[in-house]
């Protein structure tokens, strides 16, 4: 009998542990970081099926003395798409 009490205690715990995980899922903070705005700028970008593809283009306006360089104090820039998402 005690192997299928050990069997209980187990399966107890693997449903609590589930649902402290979706819990702590369900609680995360939301996004924050701005999405890629849907203006004459960027309306093409939403086309490019890849990410890699579509960023390709950022620089040309948001490097270094382009027309809107990246704040001074933006976080490492490599892969735009995966924190300026396109929604
Ligand atoms: C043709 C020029 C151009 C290209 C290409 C371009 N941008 Fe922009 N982007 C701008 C300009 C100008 C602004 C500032 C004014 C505005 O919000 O449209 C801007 C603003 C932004 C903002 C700020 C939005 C906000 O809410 O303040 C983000 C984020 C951004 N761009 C991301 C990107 C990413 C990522 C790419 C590449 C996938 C990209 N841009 C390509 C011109 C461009
Ligand atoms: C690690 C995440 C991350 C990556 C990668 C990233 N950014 Fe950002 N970016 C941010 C955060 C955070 C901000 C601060 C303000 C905000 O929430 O938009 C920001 C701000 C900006 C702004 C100014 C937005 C404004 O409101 O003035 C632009 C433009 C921008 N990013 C473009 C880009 C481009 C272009 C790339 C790729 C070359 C890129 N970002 C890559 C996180 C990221």
């Amino acid at each position: 009998m005690k192997k299928k009490r050990n069997m209980w205690v187990l399966n107890g715990t693997f449903v609590i542990i589930s649902v402290a995980i979706v819990a702590f899922l369900l609680n995360a903070p939301e996004e924050t970081t701005s999405a890629l705005p849907k203006d004459d700028n960027h309306i093409k970008l939403f086309d490019i099926k890849g990410k890699k593809e579509a960023e390709k283009f950022c620089g040309e306006c948001h490097d270094i003395g382009k027309e809107a360089p990246l704040p001074e104090d933006h976080p490492p820039k490599y892969r735009c798409l995966f924190c300026h998402k396109r929604k």
